[in-house]
């Protein structure tokens, strides 16, 4: 029996901790947090904090891992390419997950190969002076920070005034202190899913996205299949394949965000060396492509012939539960809202528990999933139930 280490044991790692043990392998976890629930479901844990690359490393070596991959975080990634490396199992290469983890360096990689429509792009720290950049740049453009995830810190900068805040903002949401300023794109937002396996890029889905109006920039669901042509789509996959070569990815889960402008421009504006979040892994991608993600990405970080195999699929959507500030009144029946509206609904709410209005990723309480014949239907239907559950939830 194949011993896999899940870094990371919090609600969306979970589904991969319970898909490996649905497989037989034996599963270990760490997390920082005691509660963590993934820990209830893997045959193995230690509470350890996952940026922590050598103690993690230290759990991995104790326990003879024979795989580790992290999932719907960024704060794993570098840990899982440590691991992988001192112990020579199937990682990405470190050097790789480091330059991954830096949005400046990723945009700079992608102009260098020619790969997408880039334009301009600038990396401050608290040294650098802000009015000689202010200067070289076409406004509008976005601020974030440079290792950033879930939306938090990022901002839009009409004008010179506004700069100096917005990096400030961006630096102090930043492990590093460190903000990326870029063109500001108008374009619609997608998402894809890649997994590479022995150097070779699996594009395996295309996702729309639905983001929040401005000034937040979150996101608010998805779909599989998007409202992109064919060719279209096309240059997607091509992009994305260009770009994971670009950067050097030899290995495991990539998850990217693009905006593609009404003239077809597509811009890579994101990209994470991990499984993406918000039910991408458990729901997105194997109910709107048919493929076996999380059971492919664990075989391939295990070493085991990777399933590509295409089961049943319709069309998906999803929708966040996304809400305006107020206190959770009472839980309805979930199970009868599911059967209510034919679909599926994961979340974390408790009775009491104070939700805050919806600006990052991290204000989400989990996820309607639906699944039709046609992308318009899957998404009335989640739609229909998240407004259904904010009655019941709020009043
Ligand atoms: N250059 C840009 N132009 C327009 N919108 C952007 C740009 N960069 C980011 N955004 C918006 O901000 C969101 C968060 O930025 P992103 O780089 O994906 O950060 P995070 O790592 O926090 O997800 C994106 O999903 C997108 O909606
Ligand atoms: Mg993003």
């Amino acid at each position: 029996m194949k011993r896999v280490l899940i870094i990371g044991a919090g609600f969306l790692q979970d589904f991969v901790i319970c898909k490996a043990k649905s497989m037989g392998y034996e599963v270990h976890t760490l997390d920082a947090d005691p509660n963590a629930i993934g820990f209830k479901h893997a045959d193995y844990h230690a509470v350890v904090n996952i940026v922590d690359e050598k103690a993690c490393l230290e759990y991995a070596k104790k326990n003879h891992i024979d795989g580790v991959l992290t999932a719907a975080t960024d704060y794993g990634v570098l840990t899982a390419a440590y691991i992988a490396q001192k112990m020579g199992l199937p990682g990405l290469k470190y050097d790789v997950a480091k330059l991954i983890k830096n949005k400046y360096l990723v945009r700079k990689c992608l102009f260098e190969h020619k790969v997408d429509d880039t334009e301009q792009a600038f990396e401050v720290n608290v040294d650098t002076d802000i009015n000689e950049i202010s200067e070289k740049l076409t406004y509008p453009v976005m601020v974030k920070p440079c290792d950033g995830s879930g939306s938090r810190g990022a901002s839009r900068v009409n004008s010179p005034e506004e700069l100096k805040n917005a990096c400030e903002y961006a630096m102090d949401r930043s492990i590093t202190h460190r903000a990326e300023i870029e063109t500001f794109i108008f374009g619609k937002e997608y998402g894809a899913e890649s997994l590479v396996v022995n150097g070779e890029v699996h594009v395996l889905g295309v996702m729309q996205k639905w983001m929040t109006e401005p000034p937040y920039y979150a996101e608010l669901g998805h779909s599989i299949p998007t409202d992109l042509s064919p060719e279209a789509e096309s240059k997607v996959i091509n992009c994305v394949t260009n770009a994971i070569k670009a950067l050097g990815v030899n290995f495991g889960s990539i998850n990217m965000d693009m905006l593609i402008t009404s003239d077809g421009k597509v811009y890579i504006i994101d990209i994470g060396a991990r499984m993406g979040g918000n039910m991408i892994g458990p729901c997105i991608v194997p109910y709107g492509t048919g493929i076996d993600y999380m059971a492919a990405m664990i075989q391939n970080a295990v070493n085991d012939p990777v399933d590509f195999s295409v089961k049943e699929q319709c069309a998906v959507a999803t929708k966040l539960l996304a809400f305006d500030s107020g206190m959770v009144n009472k839980i309805p029946d979930i199970h009868e809202i599911e059967k209510k509206f034919d679909v599926e609904i994961y979340h974390h709410l408790e009775e009491g528990m104070k939700v805050n209005e919806y600006h990052t990723n991290l204000d989400g309480c989990g996820y309607i999933v639906a699944k039709a014949d046609t992308k318009e239907n899957a998404v009335i239907k989640a739609e229909n139930t998240l407004a259904y559950l904010k009655e019941k939830l709020f009043n």
